[in-house]
């Protein structure tokens, strides 16, 4: 554990220091992540909107309250997940994130799935569900067809669990995909039994 905290620490500084991107430039706090380092399953989004830019945290924003009731509806705690986004700086009006800016930003993603090995990782939205199956070489289909089912990849530190989810925004502005929402949040819970 002691060796995890310090190299997610060191990530986080490399975030603070960052400038592969121009997004430092109009950011006011980077968004590194939070949550456990031994967390069995870890929630990617997409980038920090306006208030997890003022706070330098994740899902703190309407999105972010979406979030917290669907982990408590599935018997997830906050506290036992880890959440990082593709992106860790707010792209400007919440923009969607440009190709390059992932391209020179998921290596960050990238060194803390390696620290934290979740077991299950489930994507919030479609750049995060790009991004994810990319890496993973799953092949991709709509969100509308695929959300909710698990994808199964085999990986050096063992196999994993792809969960590709709507992002909750969706039910926020959509109160109808709350149901669809919920009960995807179940099927990841089932996994990470
Ligand atoms: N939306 C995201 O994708 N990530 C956040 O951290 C907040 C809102």
């Amino acid at each position: 554990m002691r060796t995890k905290i310090i190299e997610m620490e060191t990530i986080e500084e490399q975030i603070r220091e960052c400038r592969r991107c121009e997004l430092w430039k109009t950011r006011t706090n980077p968004v590194v992540g939070e949550g456990t380092l031994t967390a069995k399953v870890m929630f990617i989004g997409e980038a920090p909107g306006y208030y997890e830019d003022l706070k330098g945290r994740p899902f703190v924003g309407k999105a972010g309250k979406m979030l917290d009731e669907l982990l408590r509806l599935a018997g997830l705690e906050r506290s036992e997940v880890y959440i990082a986004n593709v992106l860790k700086c707010r792209p400007p009006g919440n923009r969607n994130p440009k190709v390059a800016e992932i391209k020179a930003c998921t290596p960050f993603l990238d060194a803390q799935m390696e620290i934290i090995e979740p077991a299950v990782i489930a994507t919030l939205g479609n750049f995060s569900l790009g991004y994810i199956f990319d890496k993973f070489y799953i092949k991709k289909d709509k969100i509308g067809k695929i959300h909710g089912k698990v994808f199964t990849v085999s990986t050096v530190p063992g196999i994993k669990k792809i969960v590709p989810l709507y992002h909750p925004a969706v039910a926020t502005y959509n109160p109808g995909m709350k149901e669809v929402l919920v009960d995807d949040f179940k099927v990841l819970a089932k996994c990470c039994l």
